[in-house]
């Protein structure tokens, strides 16, 4: 046994789905899935059924989130490019915007450059902007985060060329920031490679941005110094939803986030900083939270297990990463001196976790 204490982890990027798909995650089993992986907070998408693109809505999320959340948590706003009055309204409440440049679950994209335009241009430029982005819409955010100087943050990295654009933005000191899941740093797309009936992992591992190549993977592995974030991307839908004809994207991952990336310091494919630097010290930074040393996680490092889905606390009950063999297992979670999580078991009350969104 060798236990270590790291700074809680802040996961910018989840979907709780509530309200509309709570048979999927709510904001009770969604924080519960938190702690057990190590996660203190949590910054939650606006793609519900009904988006969060109004502030009644918005304050309504509020209210359950308040009522159910066991970890610390923050909202973002979205946009589709018709609400941009909204934005002073709420820009004070939200921990950010979110734009969807592709398409993924809720069909919220949008694909006209004057949208994008008028969205950047309203959208305060001391909050982040965070943009799902693939191919040349990466292209297109780094052009106009020139003009608008907004904080534009580009989640999910999937591939090395998304990557190479954001280094070089990055070398030109423009205000883009970016993160990366470990679904597209531990999975590729090489099973699916010559077969027309995808295996049944293939399936469920469907996400947006897709899983890319083994290249694709090296990259970001090889370039983390320049990724500023490791996000969970917890998307839960149900093992139904996902093996039906038309499945939907996305791939819960917070139980398993902390033990992989563990596991990869142990194989010395990052060091013990920066995966503190990637899931606490930079979302903090880039998102306005202050430090806080009284909320924290207790790892034991020598801990060697296989994932199982049966062990999950996530409404979803799978995960893609079912079988590995991981080293690392959370212990304990502590929020502002509280243990709120211990060996399996949720301490915690519901509505013990706070909305940290700064009002600036
Ligand atoms: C996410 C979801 O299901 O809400 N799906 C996904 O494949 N990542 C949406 C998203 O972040 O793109
Ligand atoms: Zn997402």
């Amino acid at each position: 046994m060798k236990i270590i204490k790291l700074a809680g982890l802040v996961d910018i990027h989840v979907h709780f789905r509530d309200p509309g798909q709570t048979f999927k995650e709510d904001f009770h089993t969604g924080s519960v899935s938190a702690l057990a992986g190590g996660i203190t907070t949590v910054f939650d998408m606006p793609n519900n059924l009904i988006p969060v693109f109004k502030k009644s809505v918005l304050f309504d999320k509020f209210k359950i989130a308040g009522k159910k959340a066991v970890c610390d948590w923050g909202l973002y706003f979205g946009s589709v490019g018709d609400n941009t009055h909204e934005f002073e309204k709420v820009a004070g409440y939200v921990v950010g915007l979110k734009v969807y440049l592709s398409l993924t679950t809720g069909k919220y994209v949008v694909a006209d450059e004057e949208k994008i335009k008028a969205i950047m241009a309203a959208w305060p430029k001391n909050k982040n902007i965070v943009f799902h982005a693939e191919g040349d819409r990466v292209d297109l955010i780094i052009k106009l985060t020139e003009k608008f100087k907004n904080k534009v943050h580009v989640t999910h990295i999937n591939t090395r060329e998304s990557l190479e654009k954001i280094i070089y933005a990055k070398k030109n000191k423009l205000p883009v920031t970016c993160d990366v899941t470990p679904h597209h740093l531990f999975l590729d797309n090489t099973s699916v490679k010559g077969s027309d009936r995808p295996p049944i992992e293939t399936v469920l591992n469907f996400v947006k941005p897709p899983l890319a190549t083994k290249r694709d993977r090296d990259f970001l592995w090889e370039n983390l110094s320049w990724i500023d974030c490791l996000v969970s991307d917890h998307a839960p839908h149900t093992l139904a939803e996902k093996k039906s004809v038309n499945p939907p994207p996305g791939v819960p991952g917070l139980e398993t986030m902390l033990p992989l990336m563990l596991t990869a310091v142990n194989d010395g494919r990052l060091s013990l900083k920066d995966l503190i630097r990637l899931t606490s010290v930079n979302p903090r930074k880039i998102f306005g939270l202050s430090k806080d040393d009284s909320s924290y996680v207790e790892v034991d490092t020598d801990d060697k297990y296989r994932i199982d889905n049966s062990s999950l606390l996530t409404k979803c009950g799978w995960t893609p990463f079912h079988g590995w063999e991981v080293m690392g297992r959370i212990k304990k979670v502590v929020i502002r001196n509280m243990a709120v999580f211990e060996n399996g078991r949720i301490l915690a009350r519901k509505g013990s976790g706070k909305n940290v969104s700064v009002i600036t």
